[in-house]
This record gives structure tokens, sequence and C-alpha cells, in this order.
């Protein structure tokens, strides 16, 4: 992820249906974070293109106090070229640096309601598991998944 592709991202953030807007800017303090300094962070994060477009991305990181424990954070794909293989290329090279830095266990979080039933779709299409849960986590009625994938 270079500066450049910032205003690509933020469009393709603005305009994802499941993101709310306080969700928006915390993804963009990440990127800012990121850019700024990108060994500071600890975050990776990696960006696909469609016909040389910026069409999604996806940010990752070893989860303090762990051995091996990787959190992908955030992962989106521009809604217009969504179903075209770009979110699982994004997983994919994720997963490859992850095991590249010696990580074993991938762990994603992600919410309960109806609007991410593609998404929970598609980490189970890419073999991740659902570990846990947590009622009402992000509110009321809104639970927190966990979801697992072993990389050995
Ligand atoms: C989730 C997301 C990244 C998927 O990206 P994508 O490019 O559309 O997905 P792909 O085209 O790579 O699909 C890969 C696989 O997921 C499956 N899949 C994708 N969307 C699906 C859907 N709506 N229903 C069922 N399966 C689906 C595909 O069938 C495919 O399966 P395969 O590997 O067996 O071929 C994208 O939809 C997105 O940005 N969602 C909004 C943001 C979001 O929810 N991020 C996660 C926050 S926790």
């Amino acid at each position: 992820m270079s500066r450049q592709d910032k205003p690509a991202l933020m469009q393709i953030l603005q305009h994802t249906p499941e993101f709310k807007p306080y969700e928006v800017e915390v993804a963009e303090e990440v990127i800012d974070g990121y850019l700024q300094d990108q060994q500071g962070t600890g975050y990776y994060a990696l960006v696909a293109e469609d016909d040389s477009k910026v069409a999604g991305y996806v940010m990752f990181g070893q989860t303090p106090c762990t051995i091996g424990t990787w959190d992908i954070y955030w992962i989106a794909v521009s809604e217009e070229v969504r179903g075209k293989g770009i979110g699982k290329a994004l997983t994919k090279a994720a997963e490859e640096e992850i095991k590249r830095m010696a990580g074993r266990l991938i762990i994603i979080e992600t919410s309960s309601q109806e609007l991410y039933e593609n998404t929970r779709r598609f980490y189970l299409s890419q073999k991740y598991e659902q570990v846990a849960r947590i009622p009402d986590f992000y509110s009321p009625g809104d639970d927190l998944l966990i979801m697992q994938k072993r990389l050995n």
C-alpha cells in the first residue's frame, strides 16, 4: 500500500454498505498510521488491482503477546468488482505472507448481523471456521463471531 492508493481505498470503504461511518473513520486512522510508519504500527497491508484500478485491500498483523497468531483486521473489495476472486486472492496473499513470517494461526473477528451474511460465507469458503461467539458484543443483538484458520 502506498500513499497514492489512499483516495481509491477511501472511496471503496465509503461505498461498502457493511461499514458504518465510524468504522470507516477507524479504517482511515489505521491506513494513515500505516502510511506514516509502516514498521511502527506492526501492520501489513496489501492492495489488489483490477484492470490497473485499486480494487481492494487487506490489513493484518501479529497478535500481541502470542506466538505465531495473526489477525486479519480489515478486508474490503470494491462493490463493483466483488465475486471476481479478488477477496480470495487478497486472503491468499495475506496467508502466504503470514506463513513466511512463521505465523500458524489466523483470527478474524466479524459480526453476526444479517448484513454480514456474504462476508461470513466468504470466510467459510476460504476455510475459516467459527470458533467462538460473544453475544451482544457490538451492540444488543449484534454478536462478535471469532473465526480461525490453522496454517499447517
Ligand atoms: C468479503 C469480501 C472481501 C469478498 O470479496 P470478493 O472479491 O467479493 O470475494 P471472491 O470473489 O474472492 O470470492 C471468493 C469466494 O467466496 C465466495 N463468496 C464470495 N461472496 C459470496 C457470497 N455473497 N455468497 C457466497 N459465497 C461467496 C465465492 O463463492 C468464492 O468461493 P470459492 O473460493 O470457492 O471460489 C467482499 O465481499 C467485501 O469487501 N465485503 C465487504 C467488506 C467486509 O465485510 N469485510 C470484512 C469485515 S469483517
